[in-house]
């Protein structure tokens, strides 16, 4: 029992009374429900995937040991060393969002401009914010795969910049995303361009969100698949579904400095546990259910095809990439009909993407819709004449509204 005598003060009640929040009080009965079952019917993009109560259950019993001070008796301690073990790197350094994973893992790497990064031209250039010139200083060289799937180690040998010409700034840094877009990026073409990256000095980067993807389908160890390059970030959030959480892996003097970078960024945490627990579940849990998704993608693109869909960019693990015009349609639309039906279906533009909470009744509707609009507008007089995509456009094309 207290001995402390607390008198009741009207004005610190008060203050009391304007602080509380009862945030469940608005939440409507069933909400997380309803919005569980959205998700297995969203085709939009894996961040549609949540933690499900089982994951919480489980990270709940995670310890509460201090991030900054980095416990050595803390869950995210053991989460970083456990993922740099599987991935054959020295340390690990557990991040909030996939986005400061490879930011920090950029700038960890990037001492004295000036400098240039060439990165395979998709996430970091365009979903970053442009992050890599303003928090590194870094000039940056974008290139698009020649091949309209991955890039080869002759688009890098065409657009690195080396040598004493002071014109230009040297490329210091390699950053290649797998999959990316859904594509497994080939290794002997990674193990090409790291051979020829070390050779020049230069440091590679695996955005790796989705690696896992690459992992579950080709039966290839993290740590042969993270072998060409210096470092990595692998997100716990994309198809894995913790709720957030990404994790940097690398050599241990540089995780040390981007455990430094890390704080000056305001990405220090506290009681990380229960994340660290979640990404743990997600790795046993979920990571064994990626398989079944990539067979699902297949039989939605099948489908599609038999439809007279055209496939932009087909299924290798759990996207594709098709287009509306080639069934007299448009992704508005589409989208529209989607939503309207008595069990709405959720959609984007011409990307389709499957994830661990998709159920196989939704892949079922959404060919059936797309079977039905294809058929009216074959009724209606369409005929596809539209000439294929080639490799090198942007097969991302997002609905207008
Ligand atoms: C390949 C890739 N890298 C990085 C990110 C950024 O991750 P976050 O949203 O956690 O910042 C994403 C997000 O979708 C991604 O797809």
């Amino acid at each position: 029992m207290s001995q402390v005598e607390v008198s009741a003060d009207a004005t610190k009640t008060k203050v009391a009374e304007e602080i509380k929040f009862d945030i469940l009080a608005g939440v409507p009965a069933g909400g997380n429900e309803l919005k569980r079952s959205q998700i297995a019917r969203t085709f939009i993009s894996q961040i549609a995937l949540v933690p499900t109560k089982e994951m919480y259950e489980y990270a709940l019993f995670a310890s509460l040991g201090d991030d900054v001070y980095h416990e050595p008796s803390t869950v995210q301690v053991a989460l970083e060393a456990h993922v740099a073990k599987i991935t054959g790197k020295e340390a690990g350094l557990f991040m909030p969002s996939g986005t400061m994973s490879n930011q920090i893992g950029l700038r960890t790497h990037l001492m004295q401009p000036p400098y240039t990064i060439l990165f395979i031209m998709i996430f970091y250039c365009r979903y970053e914010v442009g992050g890599a010139g303003f928090h590194s200083g870094a000039a940056l060289t974008p290139v698009i795969p020649s091949n309209g799937h991955h890039l080869t180690r002759k688009d890098v040998e065409n657009n690195i910049i080396y040598g004493p010409d002071v014109h230009f700034a040297p490329t210091e840094v390699i950053a290649l995303e797998n999959t990316l877009n859904g594509t497994i990026f080939p290794q002997d073409e990674i193990i090409a361009i790291s051979e020829f990256a070390r050779s020049k000095g230069i440091k590679m980067h695996l955005d790796g969100a989705r690696i896992w993807h690459v992992a579950a389908e080709t039966g290839t160890s993290l740590h042969e698949l993270l072998e060409p390059f210096d470092t990595a970030s692998l997100c716990f959030s994309k198809g894995l579904g913790a709720p957030i959480g990404s994790c940097l892996v690398g050599p241990k003097e540089y995780i040390t400095r981007a455990r430094r970078i890390r704080k000056l960024f305001g990405g220090g945490m506290r009681q990380t546990g229960i994340l660290a627990g979640a990404a743990a579940y997600a790795l046993t849990h979920n990571f064994p259910l990626l398989h079944r998704v990539h067979v699902l993608t297949i039989k939605l693109q099948k489908s599609f095809e038999d439809i007279g869909v055209t496939i932009l960019s087909p299924a290798e693990t759990c996207m594709i990439f098709y287009d509306a015009a080639s069934i007299g349609s448009t992704y508005d639309e589409i989208a529209e009909r989607g939503e309207a039906l008595p069990e709405p279906l959720f959609l984007g533009g011409s990307r389709v993407v499957l994830h661990i909470q998709t159920s196989e009744a939704a892949v079922d509707d959404f060919i059936k819709l797309i079977a039905t609009i294809a058929e009216e507008k074959r009724k209606a007089g369409f005929v596809n004449s539209a000439v294929q995509a080639n490799g090198h456009q942007d097969v991302y094309v997002r609905r207008t509204h």
